[in-house]
C-alpha cells in the first residue's frame, strides 16, 4: 500500500486529479480506460481539477467509461442528492464524455438484484476497472459497504446504519429518517478486483479511519482495510488525517514518498 501525505484537501485533490490524468493519457490500448467514481465532498476538490485539465486539453475523457460506486435506494436521478445527479452536476456537466459512457446504478430499480448483477455484468464487459477512485466514512465504508460487510462482497443491496444516516442527514435538512434507509453499491471484492484503487481520505474526522485502513487489522469492521489486500492500493490523504497514526507510520510514508509531497 502507499499512503502519499499532502499538506491539505487542495494538494491532496490535486496530486489525486493528475495522477487520475496520468493514468488516462498513458492509457494506449483500442479498448476504453475504466474509471471508478465516488461521490461525497471528498473528490469534489479532485472533479474540479480534472475538468479544469479537460478543458486545458490536458486529458481527454473520450475513451474513458466510468462506474460510479453506489446510489440510494428509492431516489430519482432528478432528486438534487441522488449521486446520478451529484455526478452530473459536479463532474459530467462539465467535461466532454459520451453519455454512454457514464454508469451509475440505478436507484428505482423494480429488481435491485437484478440492476447490481447487470452493474457486475457491465464492469466484466469491458475487463474490469482500471482505477477505482473512493472516498470513505468516518466509520471506515467503502462505497456503501458498512462495517461487517463481507470483504469479498460483489454489488448488492446495503442497508445503511444509524450512524451513516445521521453524518449523512446534512445533506438532507438534518433529518436523519430522510436520508434513505438502503442504498445499491458496488462490494468490497468489486473494488479489490480493479487493478488500482485510490482511495482519498481528509480531514480530523477521517483520522481514525485512516489508521484503521493503514495500520489495524484487516477486519470486516473496517470494510476500507480490505485495502491491505490489494496490490495497487494508495491513499492519498491530508496532514489533518494523520492524527491517529502512530510517528513511525507517519515518517514512514513521509520518508518513502518525499518525492510525491506537493
Ligand atoms: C457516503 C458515500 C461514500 C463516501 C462517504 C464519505 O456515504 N456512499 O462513497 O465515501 O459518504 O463521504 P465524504 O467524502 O463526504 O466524507
Amino acid at each position: 500500500m502507499r499512503v502519499v501525505i499532502q499538506d491539505d484537501y487542495e494538494k491532496m485533490c490535486q496530486w489525486a486529479a493528475d495522477y487520475i490524468a496520468a493514468k488516462i493519457n498513458a492509457h494506449k490500448e483500442d479498448r476504453p480506460f475504466v474509471l471508478g467514481l465516488p461521490t461525497g465532498s471528498s473528490p469534489i476538490g479532485v472533479y474540479k481539477e480534472l475538468i479544469r485539465k479537460n478543458k486545458a486539453g490536458e486529458v481527454s475523457f473520450q475513451n474513458v467509461v466510468t462506474f460510479n460506486m453506489d446510489e440510494y435506494l428509492g431516489l430519482p436521478r432528478e432528486h438534487d442528492q441522488s449521486y446520478w445527479y451529484f455526478m452530473h452536476d459536479n463532474f459530467f456537466d462539465h467535461i466532454e464524455i459520451p453519455a454512454e459512457n457514464i454508469n451509475i446504478l440505478n436507484g428505482m430499480t423494480d429488481d435491485p438484484e437484478q440492476e447490481c448483477a447487470r452493474y457486475e455484468a457491465k464492469i466484466a464487459s469491458y475487463g474490469g476497472i482500471d482505477l477505482f477512485m473512493g472516498g470513505i466514512g468516518v466509520d471506515g465504508h467503502l462505497a456503501f459497504n458498512e462495517p461487517f460487510t463481507s470483504l469479498t462482497s460483489r454489488t448488492g443491496v446495503r442497508d445503511l446504519t444509524t450512524d451513516t444516516r445521521i453524518v449523512n442527514s446534512r445533506f438532507f435538512g438534518n433529518d436523519p429518517e430522510k436520508v434513505p434507509a438502503k442504498a445499491l453499491s458496488v462490494g468490497i471484492g468489486t473494488v479489490t478486483d480493479s487493478k488500482e484503487v485510490l482511495v482519498l481520505i481528509s480531514g480530523h474526522n477521517k483520522a481514525r479511519a485512516l489508521a484503521a485502513t493503514v495500520e489495524g487489522a484487516v477486519s470486516q469492521k473496517w470494510t476500507c482495510s480490505a485495502l491491505q489486500m490489494h496490490n495497487g492500493a494508495i491513499i492519498a490523504c491530508d496532514e489533518a488525517a494523520c492524527g491517529e497514526l502512530t510517528v513511525d507510520t507517519y515518517k514512514y510514508f513521509l520518508d518513502i514518498e518525499k518525492k510525491e509531497r506537493l
